[in-house]
């Protein structure tokens, strides 16, 4: 790969649900300050990085979200278990018997969701799916006052995936977990460093908060950057394993990024679309394209600020999303790279107003 590995694995190793992307955060920022950008934080906790560039040129944002997928204590039971509520969309089945960290004030505190041992279960309990309201974590606590007294764990703390960062044996292929959207934000990063020094530009990098639970970093981090044309860089749907059909999703992980052509949140500026399809043939870069009936991604909230934006979606095929481990491919996320910087490099004056025009 040609990006920082280092940096993908910290991104897929760091913590942080929607609503609490702080360690995501703190290394956005450490990134961003390193290349010389601007970093604003906007009310929510979204971080708005600007290049130095250039006030007169045609204000670009690319953005990405920090937050993944995860769970939020409710409550804890008589007998010392943690019931939690979800943040975001899960399947059930990914939930149970799975590592996890609580978040709490004084630290991380590592749990799992048990599961019921099938040597007390009938033919008929076995085949079923269990129930995430019937599930909790198990902290290892005798019984409620030992969670209150030893493990400072209170009703709202965040909980996370825990799941290391590994490489997929020799495929070129990245296991993890939040590649939704750690990946796109890698991608968001690796743009930013090409293009830092491109002083006629006027561009930003956002990485937003809470996506998961309604694009709610989208529309804050969008009206305070007021772009004229966005970039949203998202792990895309791969549809190239067993039990999946073309008809849910068409990327396939490793033949290049994803554009989006539809989601039930957003459809692209076709103006926009065809300059993504235009700089892909021109770099020689392999292009998919994604029409999904379901799926939500921060573009549609940026499409509505101020009087209306023109946005593309731009991904990164991704296998088993919403889960403990998914994964990537390395030569995707370097074609988005490569995509996106493609792309900012051509949005001259000329070109915005060709394309933000009626
Ligand atoms: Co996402």
């Amino acid at each position: 790969m040609e990006g920082s590995e280092i940096l993908l694995e910290e991104l897929s190793n760091a913590l942080g649900p929607s609503g609490f992307e702080n360690s995501v955060r703190e290394i956005v920022k450490r990134e961003m300050l390193a290349i010389g950008c601007n970093i604003e934080i906007d009310g929510l906790g979204s971080v708005v990085g600007r290049t130095p560039g250039t006030d007169d040129g045609p204000k670009i944002m690319l953005a990405a979200h920090m937050d993944e997928v995860g769970l939020l204590v409710k409550y804890v039971t008589d007998q010392g278990y943690v019931k939690f509520e979800t943040l975001g969309g899960w399947l059930d089945q990914a939930i149970i018997n799975q590592r996890w960290v609580i978040m709490t004030k004084g630290g991380p505190i590592v749990g799992i969701t048990g599961i019921k041992t099938p040597h007390v279960m009938n033919a008929e309990a076995r085949g079923k799916v269990f129930a995430k309201a019937d599930m909790f974590i198990d902290v290892g606590a005798r019984d409620r006052q030992d969670v209150i007294d030893n493990y400072g764990i209170v009703p709202g703390d965040p909980i996370a995936p825990q799941s290391m960062f590994s490489k997929l044996n020799a495929s070129g292929m990245y296991l993890g977990k939040a590649w939704d959207d750690r990946a796109g934000v890698w991608v968001m990063l690796e743009a930013l460093k090409r293009l830092v020094n491109v002083r006629s530009l006027n561009l930003y990098g956002v990485a937003t908060v809470q996506e998961e639970v309604g694009l709610r970093g989208a529309g804050t981090s969008g009206t305070m950057v007021s772009p004229q044309i966005a970039i949203n860089i998202e792990s895309g749907v791969a549809g190239d394993y067993p039990g999946i059909t073309q008809d849910e999703a068409q990327e396939k992980v490793g033949n290049g990024p994803g554009l989006f052509l539809h989601d039930s949140s957003m459809l692209p500026n076709l103006k926009l679309r065809d300059f993504v399809v235009e700089t892909a043939e021109e770099l020689d870069i392999p292009l998919q394209f994604n029409v999904l009936s379901g799926y939500g991604q921060d573009g549609a909230a940026i499409q509505k600020t101020g009087t209306g934006v023109p946005v593309v979606n731009i991904t990164v095929p991704t296998r088993y999303l919403h889960s403990h481990n998914s994964v990537v491919s390395g030569s995707d996320l370097d074609g988005a790279v490569r995509l996106i910087t493609g792309m900012v490099q051509e949005l001259n004056e000329n070109k915005v107003q060709e394309i933000i025009g009626f």
